[in-house]
């Protein structure tokens, strides 16, 4: 079946069942390859996009859900060739080790950064408590998004 989505302000339209996880066809269908597949139950943020202005996980989310909302993944934080502040500080900052968690994790701190520019420590965990990082990198992770936030 016929589905309208719209990512990264681009509409694409995808031949999908309904039911179909928004995960799999932005990964399959559209090639935007960032939205990582972890758990696909919604405890790790591997696949965590923008959804209406909100934070979800792409693996629990349906074509169908998705297509009446704007959709933001990672290959979208950036403007053409030049990162976003958030991305460069994570550059900077070295906030990552295998970089499985991520997209994920710029996912989550580019909507807390929308809603709260200048987030204290505790804040920031706080909107980062469901990207798990295998690596252990989160305190370089918390040290990009200050940075970034202080920018
Ligand atoms: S793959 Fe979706 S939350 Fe883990
Ligand atoms: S950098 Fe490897 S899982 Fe986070």
């Amino acid at each position: 079946m016929k589905q309208t989505l719209t990512v990264n302000g681009e509409r694409h339209e995808v031949d999908v069942a309904p039911s179909a996880s928004l995960l799999s066809v932005l990964r399959d269908d559209l090639g935007l390859t960032g939205t990582r597949y972890g758990c696909g139950r919604g405890q790790c943020g591997a696949c965590f996009v923008i959804a209406g202005g909100r934070v979800v996980a792409s693996c629990l989310l349906t074509v169908d859900q998705a297509a009446r909302q704007e959709i933001t993944t990672v290959e979208g934080l950036a403007n053409g060739a030049e990162l976003s502040p958030l991305q460069r500080a994570f550059v900077e900052e070295d906030a990552m080790q295998c970089g499985y968690c991520t997209s994920g994790m710029l996912i989550s701190a580019t909507a807390l950064l929308a809603s709260d520019p200048a987030p204290d420590e505790d804040t920031i965990r706080d909107a980062l408590a469901a990207n798990l990082c295998r690596c252990g990198v989160y305190a370089r992770v918390i040290r990009a998004v200050a940075k970034a936030a202080r920018h």
